[in-house]
């Protein structure tokens, strides 16, 4: 019985996971696809479909472990270069994958949340995402977050545009112009910022991905393909990141007597 056997898994996971604090946000560059359908002499689209179901085990293991925010990137600014076939293909995916899992995303209470330049994306497509966005923005459990048509710097420069306006039209001086109110102006705001951002697939890079928002998470890379990243994979991340000492700017020693006066209080 096969959900009898995630069940168990998952179980093993969050006891395996149970002894600190799981990270908040899980930040996700699924990279390896295509290599992935190379090595099995397949279509680079065979990779995507499969890339899918890891996005649902991940998905299920955050939900299930309680983690707050799973965001994902499934497609960047650069993608739009890719040969059109396969931007087709992954649009296509994308719309059906998101359309079929909308009824568990509501049983889950899974609340899914778009963040890019979605206006780019072809109708069908973009129809499919907005009807699960709003069909599950009641939901109050994991917040997944979907990067389509998304960058960075496109994001940090829309945020300029935006501060920008408002100093136009006097509704905020320069003066005012801090870090917070620049996050107010990014896709991801009101979101803590992510605690552990993984990558797969061998690279070792940001590649335009929250580069503001990921100015203290803790970096995770593995040689694993997304296809292949399953839960044990994503729970090893995330028992990876329970070892690290954040410090946020701090020593050791300071870090260490604040944890000693939140044991003792
Ligand atoms: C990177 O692999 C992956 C992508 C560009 C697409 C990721 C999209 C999915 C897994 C589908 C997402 C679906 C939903 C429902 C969110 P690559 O093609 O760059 O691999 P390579 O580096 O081996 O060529």
């Amino acid at each position: 019985n096969l959900l009898f056997d995630m069940d168990i898994q998952t179980q093993s996971i969050s006891d395996r996971l149970s002894g600190a604090p799981l990270p908040r946000h899980i930040a996700i560059i699924m990279d390896g696809n295509g290599r992935w359908a190379k090595q099995r002499s397949l279509p680079r689209s065979a990779g995507h479909y499969e890339g899918v179901t890891s996005v649902r085990r991940a998905t299920e293991l955050c939900s299930d472990t309680g983690v707050g925010f799973l965001t994902l990137y499934a497609f960047s600014t650069e993608n739009w270069n890719r040969p059109q076939e396969e931007v087709d293909t992954l649009m296509t995916l994308i719309g059906m994958a998101i359309e079929r899992e909308t009824p568990d995303l509501v049983r889950n209470n899974v609340r899914l949340r778009l963040i890019g330049d979605i206006e780019r994306m072809p109708a069908d497509a973009r129809d499919r995402l907005e009807r699960c966005r709003q069909a599950t923005s009641h939901c109050s459990g994991l917040t997944l977050s979907l990067c389509l048509s998304y960058s960075s710097r496109w994001e940090i420069a829309e945020a300029a545009r935006r501060l920008a306006r408002l100093a136009a039209d006097g509704s905020i001086s320069a003066d005012e112009i801090d870090e917070e109110a620049v996050e107010a102006g990014l896709a991801t705001s009101g979101m803590p910022a992510p605690d552990l951002l993984i990558r797969t697939g061998g690279e070792k890079r940001l590649s335009n991905f929250l580069l503001w928002q990921a100015a203290y998470a803790e970096l995770y890379f593995t040689d694993t393909l997304w296809p292949d990243f399953g839960k044990e994979a994503l729970a090893d991340a995330m028992a990876d990141f329970q070892c690290r000492e954040r410090r946020f700017g701090r020593t050791s020693e300071q870090v260490e007597a604040d944890t000693a006066f939140q044991a003792d209080s």
